[in-house]
């Protein structure tokens, strides 16, 4: 069984879309740990619902970065995934993580990257800018994490039409619907192909 490793950092619900698709048997895996940048967030009690051990790793915990990315190296050292799924999580990925399990790390964001990637585009600021641009279609993407927020090669993407009654919250759900199918999609095909 593969090994999935998930990074959230604040309501989950992309989480629950995975572990849902494991209890199903969609995806052919297990979790083996949740990590988070902050504590008292939902997709702890996610990962305490489902007996998923939680690490906390925060950089402001450690006295310099270098002993935070350590420390974060050293807790998925000892996880051991075959894959680490970025699923809502806020922090940036420090360059020693994403060097030694390179090629292993995916990310959904929701906007049809690469527009409205990079930093502070997160959560509702997303929806917010695609509607105060005009845009007509938005959606979502998975794609392989590099040293760059948003940057690594697309994996995949859904198109979501952008209609005219749509406000940031509408079209952040409408997006977040999509994004729930559609990550555990990418995991199994990866997962089935490593
Ligand atoms: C999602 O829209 C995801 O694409 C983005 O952050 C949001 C997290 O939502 N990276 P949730 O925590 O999974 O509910």
């Amino acid at each position: 069984m593969k090994r999935l490793v998930v990074f959230a950092s604040g309501s989950g619900s992309n989480f629950q879309s995975i572990l849902d698709a494991i209890s199903s048997g969609q995806v052919q895996a297990i979790c083996v740990g949740l990590i988070t940048d902050r504590e008292g967030i939902s997709a702890i009690d996610i990962a305490a619902a489902a007996n998923i051990p939680a690490h906390v790793v925060r950089r402001k915990d450690y006295q310099d970065y270098e002993n935070y990315a350590l420390a974060l190296t050293a807790t998925l050292k000892s996880l051991d995934p075959d894959l680490i799924v970025l699923a809502g999580y806020i922090s940036k990925v420090p360059s020693m993580v994403v060097d030694f399990w390179r090629g292993k790390i995916i990310n959904i964001h929701p906007s049809l990257l690469p527009k409205f990637g990079g930093k502070g585009y997160y959560g509702i600021n997303v929806h917010t800018a695609v509607l105060n641009t005009g845009e007509t279609e938005t959606g979502c993407t998975v794609h392989y994490v590099d040293e760059v927020y948003d940057n690594g090669s697309i994996i995949a993407q859904v198109i979501i039409p952008v209609n005219d009654t749509d406000t940031p919250d509408i079209l952040q759900n409408r997006v977040l619907f999509e994004e729930h199918k559609l990550l555990p999609q990418v995991i199994e095909k990866i997962i089935t192909q490593s």
